[in-house]
């Protein structure tokens, strides 16, 4: 029995299986080798193998429990201010540690009043001098992730090529004739919106870790529907047996 337009997959020439098929072939192998290059840059980033939430928080959102003023704060600095003026500290170094926010924030005020008074030129200590901010800013630096400028050259050579992919992928599927259109339709629509959503989680996550989750829905929703298409692409086209008239190799038998 033949679809009404006669457009099935099983029912295709071999040529165009063939050509299908090594096409698919091709695209599942990398996207394994794309999972494998996950597992090695962010799967590692929080020094354990695998990828966890914590891998995504801290390649996006970076550590930033790091910085030597903020242990020293937690350190053998802790008596030397208040834990309200410790904590505004410790709030400003998350936000970036920014000269301006520095100033506008109250913090010099703090450094002024608790630190400078020992971490100055002459104190004839061999610590550093804050009066410059040059020295504070140096010990308050994080690891805050990925760069803005980094996230927004992956988007877009991810937004191409992934949707690159999915289109193929996805007019392959298409021609599946044992499909409930319905499923049919939104297996192939999930891998864009969660391309989309993916995308602008890795931003959210910069922002704030929590959307690390999100990132990990999205990733799985993508591979989900690529293996769904794919298998059911391959086992229309070699399992399934021939539906409608196949005496050419042509992709619109009429
Ligand atoms: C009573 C003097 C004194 C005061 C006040 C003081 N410090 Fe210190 N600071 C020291 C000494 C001494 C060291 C070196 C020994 C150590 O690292 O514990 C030091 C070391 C440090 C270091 C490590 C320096 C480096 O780069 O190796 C940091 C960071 C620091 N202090 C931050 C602060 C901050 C922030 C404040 C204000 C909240 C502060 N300190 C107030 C005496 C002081």
């Amino acid at each position: 029995m033949a679809s009404p337009h006669n457009l099935n997959l099983a029912s295709q020439g071999t040529s165009l299986k063939a050509l299908f098929s090594g096409y698919l072939m091709v695209v599942a192998v990398g996207y394994l080798m794309a999972l494998v290059q996950i597992q090695m840059t962010h799967g590692l980033a929080d020094g354990k193998l695998g990828l966890s939430v914590d891998d995504i928080v801290y390649s996006y959102y970076g550590n930033r429990n790091n910085s030597l003023l903020e242990n020293k704060l937690h350190g053998s600095m802790k008596p030397m201010a208040s834990d309200e003026d410790r904590a505004a500290i410790i709030t400003w170094i998350h936000q970036g540690a920014t000269e301006e926010s520095f100033e506008a924030t109250g913090i010099k005020q703090i450094f002024e009043a608790n630190c400078i008074p020992c971490h100055n030129a002459d104190s004839g200590m061999p610590i550093p001098d804050y009066t410059e901010f040059k020295n504070i800013k140096e010990r308050a630096l994080v690891d805050t992730g990925a760069s803005f400028s980094s996230l927004a050259r992956v988007s877009h050579i991810h937004l191409f090529g992934i949707a690159f992919i999915f289109m193929f992928v996805g007019l392959i599927f298409s021609l599946a004739a044992g499909v409930p259109k319905a499923l049919k339709v939104g297996v192939i629509i999930t891998p864009y919106a969660f391309l989309i959503v993916d995308i602008t989680s890795w931003w959210l996550t910069k922002l704030n870790p929590n959307f690390a989750y999100l990132v990990i829905i999205a990733g799985g929703a993508m591979a989900f529907s690529f293996a769904f298409m794919w298998c059911v692409s391959m086992y229309e086209m070699w399992i399934l047996p021939r539906k409608g008239p196949d005496s050419r190799d042509a992709l619109l038998d009429e």
